[in-house]
């Protein structure tokens, strides 16, 4: 077991033993002798199963792009354990939730203690009072009705149902940057080919490519014909809301090609101008779109979770067969329901008080979009988004998204979201979310005016 290794000879530490492959780590414990003592370690030889991973998730580059955020501030803060260390990275809500809002999740819980309150499972399909509230509130006179409405735990969770829904043998497109739960997703479920690291795009994806030239509105003329196209609008990250014209070229686009748009509308509730809130605003819609949602951004329910998904009647398949019945059974198959307090919960964000909380929670955040706007303008960047959404994109031409997240994070203990990680075209930007309490955002723009000064 020892090995003799002269004091004289470069002795390599960690090389594995030929003779021996259990043992793997020579330790030199002694020099005081001629010749070392050296300790041979066992190394640990885990069991392994006879199962082979998920060749589809051996695709996926690292990990997702917000618990690497994570793992990188946490990092950060090992290096630096007294930095007040300020996050406008992940995007999650900070505010507390209305009380009109929890109030009614408190009784609802109250009353699960009770013989005539207690409730177990509930429809798959979400609670109908709260179903017919959602299809009244946010889509009245578009003809969605209660039935086309599925509660969820959020639009995340939806955007997984639906590629279960899909299949590996759809091709699918996203705007470039997206949200990295569409492209993952994608991956998982096996409609990609492998990462292609040259262009940084998974095989198989249409990218369609948002930038500031074309008004963050892709050129429909030069993007292939895919079976299902996801499509943010507020975008997050660029933050940009798609006109009723541009719209309406993607519902005619989507129509031309018989391609399913699943339409995320988890930003609506920013929108301030015109701009629809709704894909279903556009005629023709609902015979190609589904649209997921969320109250996440809109009354703090990023840890409460509840989402919808709107699947119209009038969505087919190819073969006549309703999206909207198979969509059913997934949820069926692989949900039991959204939690009954969560449920309480959104309906009491759809009373009039509610709704009024909900836009005031809305409006806040908002306003902190506006400082950290005026706080990359006056140093002379160039910024985008912000007007509809909670996020500000700032260009810096010709850096590495990355670079600039680690200096920014290096040197005023800032953490923001680099532009690259929602796709190739967002290179070269970074996303700063509002989500955060007004002192920590003012802060975090006194930092940035000191370090871009
Ligand atoms: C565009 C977009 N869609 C969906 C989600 C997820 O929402 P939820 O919390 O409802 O899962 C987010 C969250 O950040 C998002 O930005």
């Amino acid at each position: 077991m020892y090995a003799p290794i002269s004091s004289s000879s470069s002795a390599f530490l960690g090389q594995r033993s030929s003779t021996n492959s259990r043992w793997s780590k020579v330790v030199i414990t002694s020099r005081s002798c001629e010749t070392i003592r050296c300790v041979v370690t066992p190394e640990k030889t885990a069991y392994k199963t006879t199962v082979s991973r998920n060749a589809n998730l051996a695709k996926l580059q690292a990990g997702y792009l917000f618990p690497e955020i994570a793992r990188r501030r946490s990092a950060h803060m090992q290096k630096y354990p007294d930095a007040q260390v300020i996050s406008l990275g992940i995007g999650d809500t900070t505010e507390p939730i209305p009380k009109v809002i929890t109030f009614a999740m408190a009784m609802r819980a109250n009353a699960l203690s009770t013989l005539e309150g207690y409730s177990g499972y509930g429809a798959e399909q979400g609670d109908k009072k709260l179903r017919a509230a959602i299809a009244s509130t946010y889509y009245g006179g578009l003809g969605i009705e209660e039935s086309d409405i599925f509660v969820s735990d959020g639009a995340k969770s939806d955007i997984s149902r639906l590629q279960l829904l899909f299949g590996s043998n759809v091709t699918m497109a996203v705007q470039d940057p997206s949200y990295p739960a569409y492209v993952d997703s994608s991956v998982i479920i096996g409609q990609t080919g492998l990462f292609q690291k040259d262009v940084e795009k998974y095989g198989k994806i249409e990218y369609m490519k948002c930038t500031p030239e074309n008004g963050f509105f892709p050129d429909l003329s030069k993007v292939a014909r895919t079976d299902v196209i996801f499509f943010c609008s507020p975008n997050n990250p660029t933050g940009s809301t798609a006109t009723r014209g541009q719209l309406e070229k993607l519902v005619q686009f989507a129509r031309d090609n018989g391609s399913i748009i699943v339409y995320d509308a988890a930003y609506a509730m920013y929108i301030s101008d015109d701009s629809p809130r709704s894909i279903f605003e556009i005629p023709g819609a609902k015979e190609v779109a589904i649209e997921t949602s969320s109250f996440s951004k809109y009354a703090g329910f990023t840890g409460v979770r509840l989402g919808w998904t709107v699947v119209p009647e009038e969505l087919l398949f190819s073969d006549g067969f309703p999206v909207a019945k198979d969509f059913n059974r997934i949820v069926c198959t692989s949900f039991n329901g959204a939690s009954n307090i969560a449920q309480a919960g959104g309906l009491a964000c759809l009373t009039t008080e509610g709704l009024k909380a909900m836009q005031d929670v809305v409006q806040f955040y908002k306003e902190n979009t506006k400082i950290i706007v005026d706080t990359f303008t006056s140093l002379g960047f160039k910024v985008y988004g912000a007007k509809n959404a909670p996020y500000v994109w700032v260009h810096f031409p010709g850096q590495s998204s990355w670079d600039v997240f680690a200096e920014i994070l290096e040197k005023v203990h800032l953490v923001t979201t680099p532009g690259s990680g929602f796709g190739p075209a967002g290179e070269g930007f970074i996303r700063v979310s509002a989500f955060g309490h007004r002192d920590s955002v003012l802060e975090a723009c006194r930092r940035l005016k000191q370090l871009f000064k």
